[in-house]
């Protein structure tokens, strides 16, 4: 069969790390293309929790090679803490299960500097990056001027290309953000010790290997970072990421083509998060059911622990999602936090400027004016997290997840009503 996208479907956090550990159990290959250690993957397992940042979600599973693509800002100190980490706890023994593109972009501690400097400059109007590097290092790939992964093992030349680098950022670091420079000397030696402990990754053509993987009809997952709406073209720009996060980004971050695709799986909460500034019509702010969606939720950043603003599910949202990324199938996370309330909504439409949309508005401006149109439904008092077959859900539960399925016309094929794998309800199997 040919490769499946997994993608956030609303502004991150979905629970993509979790579906794609669930479904590396019979993947061969997990993809990350886009982003960088902005991203942050939960994964659940027997009751513990492995964070991923810039690993691909399938690594618990020993038979799965993972790739990182040339899409993605790859953060070397980062990268070479969360190897350490996961080998410690058992996890990657061998080399051939992690690839890394040559083509990837470094992603430097001055990226973060200038990030975070940039943020605090913006004060009130910040975006509420993770403060990552992640805008400053796609720059400079658009810029031509970044380092990839592949220039870290020519030693003669790294600092000759670092002190390139630094002439403008520490111009900018010094002079206009008043922050301290860099030393290209420091920064190599450095470098040059990384790239030592990162060499048996290193991969020439992940491409090639992606392309021959899905000729020969192996399984291949792309895993998505971040969400739709934080897509840089396609979200609500200015406060989105910088890279493209939509599933056409999983064809040029890993170098194949769109024709490799069979499957895109959107996923969703049953509820929506928000991390960081910019619009969210259906956001509970102040109000006791945000808070309890906060609580039970447990929403707090997995990368930099921030609180999540939360509110109710966007159908207008979620239907562009679907129509952006072309979604096929959608899987439904987080269904148990809503055990308890007494009345739900789902936003079903927008009104704006006097008429009622259920187009999502992209004109700038726009979605701040929108106010939202609610469908009311009653909730359920059973705990489902210990559920595990779809049939067994409460009656307003299934009418709540059948209503979400028949707004959008595009079918749920998996529930998740816990963090750990068992708790994954299947309507239709993967592959
Ligand atoms: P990602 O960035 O899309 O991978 O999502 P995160 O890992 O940042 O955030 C999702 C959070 O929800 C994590 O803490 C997961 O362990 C947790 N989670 C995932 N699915 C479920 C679920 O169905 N129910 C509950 N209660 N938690 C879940
Ligand atoms: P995963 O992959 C949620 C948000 C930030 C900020 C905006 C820009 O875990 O779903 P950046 O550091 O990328 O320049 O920040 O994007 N953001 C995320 N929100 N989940 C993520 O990743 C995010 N990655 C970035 O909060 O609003
Ligand atoms: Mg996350």
């Amino acid at each position: 069969m040919g490769g499946i996208i997994v993608i956030g479907a609303q502004w991150g956090d979905e629970g993509k790390g979790k579906v794609v550990d669930v479904f590396s159990a019979e993947a061969d290959y997990v993809i990350r293309y886009q982003g960088g250690a902005n991203a942050g993957h939960t994964l659940t397992v027997d009751g513990k929790k492995t964070i991923l940042h810039l690993i691909p979600s399938g690594i618990l599973h020993p038979h799965t090679t993972c790739i990182i693509g040339s899409g993605v800002v790859l953060d070397v100190e980062t990268l070479h803490e969360e190897i350490t980490t996961l080998q410690k706890s058992g996890f990657l023994q061998r080399p051939e299960q992690l690839l890394i593109s040559d083509g990837a972009t470094v992603l430097l501690p001055y990226h973060r500097a200038l990030d975070q400097a940039r943020e605090e400059k913006r004060g009130l109007s910040k975006i509420g990056t993770t403060g990552k590097g992640i805008g400053p290092a796609y720059e400079d790939r658009a810029s031509r001027k970044a380092l990839l992964f592949g220039d870290l093992f020519h030693h003669d030349s790294l600092e000759a290309k670092l002190e390139a680098s630094l002439q403008e950022k520490n111009f900018l670091l010094e002079h206009f953000y008043q922050k301290p420079p860099f030393s290209a000397k420091e920064l190599t030696e450095k470098i040059k010790h990384l790239s030592e402990q990162l060499a048996p990754y290193r991969c020439k053509n992940t491409s090639q290997v992606i392309y021959k993987a899905l000729s020969a009809k192996k399984k291949v997952l792309f895993e998505g970072a971040q969400g739709s709406l934080l897509d840089l073209l396609h979200g609500t720009y200015p406060y989105v990421t910088s890279s493209s996060t939509i599933a056409g980004s999983a064809c040029v971050g890993s170098g194949i083509g769109p024709t490799s695709i069979e499957k895109v799986i959107g996923i969703t909460k049953a509820y929506t998060t928000r991390v960081g500034a910019g619009p969210f019509p259906t956001e509970l702010k102040n109000d006791p059911i945000g808070e309890w969606l906060l609580n039970k939720g447990h929403e707090y950043g997995s990368t930099t622990g921030r609180q999540r603003r939360c509110g109710w599910l966007d159908l207008v949202a979620l239907r562009y999602a679907i129509r952006i990324n072309g979604i096929t199938h959608l899987a439904l996370m987080k269904l148990d936090v809503l055990s308890g309330l007494e009345q739900l909504k789902i936003c079903t439409a927008y009104e704006l400027d006097g008429k009622t949309i259920t187009d999502y508005p992209v004109t700038p401006g726009a979605l701040e004016r929108a106010k939202t149109i609610y469908k009311e439904m009653p909730g359920w008092k059973e705990d489902i997290s210990y559920i595990r077959s779809a049939k067994e859900l409460p009656k307003n539960c299934l009418n709540y997840v059948q209503t979400i399925a028949s707004e959008l016309g595009t079918p749920i094929d998996v529930i998740s009503v816990g963090p750990g794998r068992e708790q994954t309800l299947w309507i239709r199997p993967l592959f």
